[in-house]
């Protein structure tokens, strides 16, 4: 892997969107972004209850850049200033040169193409630059619209483990998607 990507926050572009770091003064759509009950419904984690936990969040998440274990952007749409999205390679496993992707996009902008594109930049960014050899997504078999936008995305499903993870007092299966450099190229 080329660990120089590093050593500037990688900004990306597309013809719509801009990825950028997160920052502070993003905090009030972040927080939309991690506590609409729409947006959570599959993610299968608390929503965040306060902005002092997104500022905590935002801290993490500068420091895991810093530290190489993950890269995480913001999402704009060209010449506004509101954060529509996430998309993040959230755990980097630098052995196996894997990372691990997470989004998410808020409702008044679903079905406009916007995570795909955004995705393409990134894992243009991710195989060419960072050069990862494979990329995985871990989510909810209930959740359609991600599995299908995996799918056109090119990933396979490789696993679908019954009821390995306990959330709200349920145990919920968990399917993995994975793409490889080699699906990519
Ligand atoms: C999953 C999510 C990110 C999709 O974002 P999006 O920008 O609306 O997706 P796109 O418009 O780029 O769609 C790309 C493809 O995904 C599929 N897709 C997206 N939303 C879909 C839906 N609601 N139902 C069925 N298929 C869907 C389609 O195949 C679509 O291609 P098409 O429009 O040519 O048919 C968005 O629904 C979301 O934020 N959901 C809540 C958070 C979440 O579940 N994140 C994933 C956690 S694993």
């Amino acid at each position: 892997m080329d660990y120089s990507v590093f050593d500037s926050f990688p900004i990306l572009e597309t013809s719509r969107l801009l990825l950028q770091a997160y920052e502070v003064q993003d905090v009030n759509d972040i927080y939309l972004l991690n506590s609409d009950s729409v947006i959570m419904t599959y993610l299968d984690k608390a929503p965040a209850k306060n902005k002092v936990e997104i500022l905590t969040k935002i801290k993490a998440i500068q420091k895991d850049f810093e530290e190489h274990r993950g890269i995480n952007w913001t999402i704009k749409m060209k010449g506004s200033s509101e954060v529509i999205a996430y998309f993040g390679m959230w755990r980097i496993d630098h052995t196996n040169h894997r990372a691990e992707i997470g989004y998410a996009l808020k409702p008044d902008y679903w079905r406009k193409g916007i995570i795909h594109e955004a995705a393409c930049e990134v894992f243009d960014f991710a195989f060419n630059k960072l050069q990862v050899h494979s990329i995985m997504a871990n989510i909810n078999p209930a959740n359609i619209a991600s599995e299908r936008l995996l799918k056109k995305l090119g990933f396979q499903k490789e696993a679908h483990f019954r009821e390995d993870y306990f959330y709200d007092g349920k145990y919920l299966d968990s399917v993995i998607y994975c793409l490889l450099t080699s699906d990519w190229s």
